[in-house]
């Protein structure tokens, strides 16, 4: 089936909803997604969305930029990143306007609470600036924009998976997708396309993200030629529940919430003195394991212990309901009684598909776009998060970014022709399909998957060196071999989940391979990247971007400079 839209955003979640509802005032638009809209992965996100309101005490937007600019260890360009912030304040009132229901200060004002990395006066002390809506902020948020997208009349196509983005002539037509539920091919000729299609932390064994977040459109970018953008810098929050991965928010150790040792030592206060258990993430997750691989775990066991007993149980019911209630499904804890074991869990990708500040994706290090290609959210790299992701910055950038991208798309779409999608590029999805189902060999994708994901965590997570990075890109090699002999069992097209799985899988490989290849190039520590063999920053040789390119079956690189405008580089202290 053809499809013909001004515009076609591949993702529902908070940055292609907002996007939409932008780009829907101008022309028609679809959003596809592989799920339905609103269990988008923007759903899970817990604790906050960051705006310098002021609401509970002093806050500005310089302190946020600032914040933002030492929490990337300076690789995040500050024009980008000044922008968001600058945006922040404006952007939660509109939210309000449109009937997000934030938690309230007594006054009845939006309350603000704690985040890790989020300081007063440059570094001073800790300052309430995460906006919230108890601990449900994603969910909260992506409902009042899905709402608002109804009456605009944008069209949805739930379980639509994306198979190709279809690109020629250095200009982008569109999108060729399945349906799930009945294995039809559709294309989408548009005038403009977003990407807005989130993470892919399911590279890794343990992670936050959900099952959807295995980065398809951006390998499909990187196949077709195009770059991604600091792909080493991948993102492990402290706290995912021991073995599962779940997230427990930082909000709680905003509220009073701390990590503690086999000595019941609040162990933080030695990694960064000032703000202890606020610090940022990536010096947090290193802590956490460091206690651990120095024999300070519980029990001598891989995990330390969250305390939320030290919160007041009203907080803590208030506040923190879903966290409450996962650990008591989940761990059987109740956390107003007992402290909960925790360990970092892949969380959050701050590289992606290289955009400019209005979603325009870049074509190589040069800021070359391509036409009619945008990209915002999770997936994209603007980059205003640089090597670490401040907590509550992330759903800011989708809602910021998202609508910028929606005003630009509606500018280009003006004066844009509509793509057209050939027939080769068409044959050549369904025959992925065909051959797919019909290959046949003696490997399953559970067990390859799972080998994957374990190499990805034990040798590319909180810790890297030289010598398993090595090892890890030719074990992703020969995984990349055994996936060619993979067997599906179910051979229809009627909601067929394994054959979804097997071209997921061919992406997680894909992306994999990016990452650690991008992380055994850069040769220093920065933020989440943690080279124990070169355990210190590097600005004279590496205060630059890593744009990585498809060469065959390798992955080559070129950089760029990062854009500094306030703020030179420091030591990071916290
Ligand atoms: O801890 C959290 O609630 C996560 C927030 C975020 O990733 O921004």
């Amino acid at each position: 089936m053809i499809h013909q839209f001004d515009t076609v955003i591949i993702g529902s979640g908070l940055a292609g909803l907002r996007a939409a509802i932008e780009a829907a005032k101008y022309g028609s638009v679809a959003v596809l997604t592989k799920l339905f809209p609103t269990r988008s992965h923007s759903t899970s996100a817990q604790g906050g969305i960051g705006a310098a309101l002021g609401n509970e005490e002093p806050d500005s937007p310089e302190w946020h930029l600032y914040d933002t600019v030492k929490g990337s260890d300076y690789l995040g360009d500050q024009d980008a990143i000044e922008i968001m912030c600058e945006d922040a304040i404006r952007t939660i009132v509109e939210l309000e306007h449109l009937g997000v229901p934030f938690s309230r200060t007594t006054e009845g004002k939006i309350a603000q609470r704690r985040f890790g990395g989020h300081t007063r006066n440059f570094g001073e002390a800790p300052v309430r600036r995460a906006c919230y809506s108890a601990d449900r902020t994603g969910h909260a948020v992506l409902s009042a924009l899905y709402e608002q997208c109804k009456p605009l009349g944008i069209n949805f196509f739930s379980e639509f998976h994306v198979l190709d983005i279809v690109i020629e002539n250095n200009k982008c037509h569109g999108v060729i997708a399945l349906q799930i539920e009945n294995g039809e091919i559709h294309v989408f000729n548009a005038k403009s396309t977003l990407v807005a299609s989130g993470g892919y932390g399911k590279v890794f064994k343990t992670t936050s993200n959900a099952f959807a977040s295995t980065g398809d459109c951006l390998s499909i970018l990187f196949n077709a030629g195009l770059p991604l953008e600091d792909m080493e810098f991948f993102q492990f929050h402290p706290t995912g529940l021991y073995g599962l991965g779940i997230l427990i928010t930082e909000g709680v150790r905003g509220e009073g919430g701390v990590l503690i040792n086999v000595q019941s030592e609040r162990f933080m206060e030695r990694y960064a003195p000032a703000i202890k258990d606020l610090a940022p993430r990536d010096m947090a997750s290193r802590a956490i394991m460091t206690e651990i691989k120095e024999g300070r775990g519980i029990d001598g066991k891989d995990y330390v212990h969250l305390d939320l007993t030290r919160i007041p149980n009203q907080v803590l019911s208030e506040r923190f309901p879903e966290i409450t209630t996962f650990c008591k499904i989940y761990m059987g804890i109740d956390p107003s009684e007992k402290p909960i074991p925790v360990l970092p869990t892949a969380h959050y990708a701050m590289g992606g598909i290289p955009t400019d500040a209005d979603g325009r994706v870049l074509n190589d290090e040069k800021a070359g776009v391509i036409k009619g290609l945008y990209a915002a959210g999770e997936c994209a790299c603007v980059s205003v998060h640089g090597a670490n992701r401040l907590g509550c910055n992330s759903l800011l950038d989708t809602v910021v970014f998202g609508r910028r991208a929606g005003i630009a798309m509606a500018g280009e779409n003006k004066n844009a022709e509509r793509g057209n999608i050939h027939r080769d590029a068409i044959d050549n999805a369904a025959s992925l399909i065909d051959l797919t189902i019909k290959r046949k060999g003696d490997q399953r994708i559970g067990d390859v998957r799972s080998e994957l994901q374990t190499d990805m965590m034990d040798l590319c997570s909180v810790f890297r060196n030289e010598q398993g990075l090595k090892e890890l890109v030719s074990k992703i090699s020969i995984i990349e071999d055994k996936a060619e002999h993979i067997t599906l069992k179910d051979k229809s097209k009627i909601f067929n989940t394994e054959l979804l799985d097997a071209i997921e899988f061919g992406h997680l490989i894909n992306l994999s391979k990016v990452i650690a290849s991008s992380a055994l190039q850069r040769e220093e520590s920065r933020g989440a990247h943690f080279r124990d063999d070169f355990p210190q920053r590097d600005d004279a040789d590496w205060l630059k971007h890593t744009f990585a390119f498809k060469k065959e079956r390798v992955v080559e690189f070129k950089h760029k400079p990062v854009k500094i405008t306030k703020f030179q580089p420091e030591e990071r202290k916290y």
